[in-house]
């Protein structure tokens, strides 16, 4: 069988960058569009597009999925035949980790955290199951600035088991796949927005922060190319100070630490975590229905719902943030996380102008 493994051409701009990586393996369908959207409430005067990272592929769908790519390539071209991640029981990063490792023919083990009493396969976790992940499940909630801490050495005791039972190594993920090799995904992604016109024609870009790899990869990206672009950060999980160590530790990894700081070439916004990590308002579930119905862009409520949300707030209330009007807002992904029940529970329990009824009358047509 051919490799899967395909050379890295790094684009230029990112030559000076250290870590470079080899390869990568193609896991998504790139490059993946940009266009406009209605997004309500925007105030007049801004123009708003989307670029449609939830589309790389059906399941192996989102942000993750440019990460996994480079973290993949790494795991095979060192040969190992299992990898270990971990998560929260919806999380995305682990539902993609599972796929791509199907695909590729490598065993995955994800150590997920699990608050509830018992586990339903909805959501992510029914796609993890799907594709033959073995999933351990830990059910303490971690507070979220300790969480990396806390589970990384579980997923070493994790692979020293693995190798005491089966005598094979283990690749480990890193949380979100933020680190210096899952960093190249979103190097590459400045590159094929680089392609699609974003110097030219956007002044802001907007994103989801999570664990920070994804704003940490278009910072420095948008750093080394010297553009007018000014990237906004979305914080729906942990604080403004803690992503701010996480891009710093980014930009001296690859080499960057002397000549700039996350504070010169990030803007977090904090504000929209609403109840915290993974908890959704019954106005963050309305804003998400609002963006469905009248766009067509189904986002989620883990991350991109609460993100988009807050750039609705930021500009109607705060809009000199924003270097000019024409925003570009990266749709991350997560549809997963709509079907673990809670939006289920929300639209039953409201009132919908749009009727569901049993309408008898149609029952009695013999066709
Ligand atoms: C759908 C979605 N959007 C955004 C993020 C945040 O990305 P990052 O962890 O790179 O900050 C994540 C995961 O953390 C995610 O699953």
């Amino acid at each position: 069988m051919a490799s899967v493994l395909t050379p890295f051409s790094p684009p230029d701009w990112s030559n000076r960058l250290s870590h470079i990586p080899k390869y990568f393996v193609r896991l998504g369908n790139m490059n993946t569009p940009i266009h406009e959207w209605r997004l309500p409430n925007v105030p007049s005067g801004f123009k708003v597009y989307i670029k449609r990272d939830d589309m790389p592929g059906s399941t192996l769908s989102g942000n993750k999925v440019r990460k996994l790519e480079f973290l993949f390539a790494d795991a095979i071209d060192k040969g190992f035949k299992n990898v270990i991640t971990c998560g929260f029981i919806q999380s995305n990063f682990t539902r993609s980790a599972a796929i791509a490792a199907a695909q590729l023919g490598l065993k995955c083990h994800l150590l997920l955290v699990n608050c509830s009493a018992n586990l339903t396969y909805e959501g992510n976790v029914l796609l993890d199951k799907m594709s033959g992940a073995n999933i351990y499940l830990i059910s303490y909630r971690p507070n979220p600035s300790k969480y990396g801490k806390n589970i990384t050495p579980r997923m070493e005791k994790l692979a020293a088991h693995i190798k005491k039972e089966t005598g094979e190594d283990s690749y480990l993920l890193p949380i979100a796949g933020a680190n210096v090799v899952g960093l190249y995904g979103y190097i590459a992604a400045f590159q094929e927005m680089i392609s699609q016109g974003i110097l030219e024609e956007f002044d802001d870009i907007v994103v989801t922060c999570g664990s920070g790899g994804t704003a940490a990869g278009l910072c420095i990206a948008n750093y080394l190319n010297q553009s007018k672009l000014r990237i906004h950060a979305i914080a729906i999980g942990d604080n403004k100070q803690s992503f701010m160590e996480h891009i710093n530790d980014s930009i001296k990894e690859v080499g960057l630490g002397d000549s700039v700081c996350a504070d010169d070439i990030i803007d977090i916004v904090d504000g929209y975590k609403g109840r915290g990590y993974g908890l959704s308002t019954p106005e963050e579930q309305e804003f998400i229905q609002s963006v469905s119905k009248n766009t067509g862009i189904i986002l989620d409520p883990c991350y991109t719902g609460k993100a988009a949300n807050g750039l609705v707030q930021e500009l109607t209330s705060n809009p000199d943030r924003f270097q000019g009007n024409r925003i570009l807002f990266i749709h991350t992904g997560g549809i997963f996380g709509l079907f673990d029940g809670k939006m289920d529970s929300y639209l039953r329990q409201r009132k919908h102008p749009e009727p569901v009824v049993l309408w008898k009358d149609l029952d009695d047509l013999s066709i």
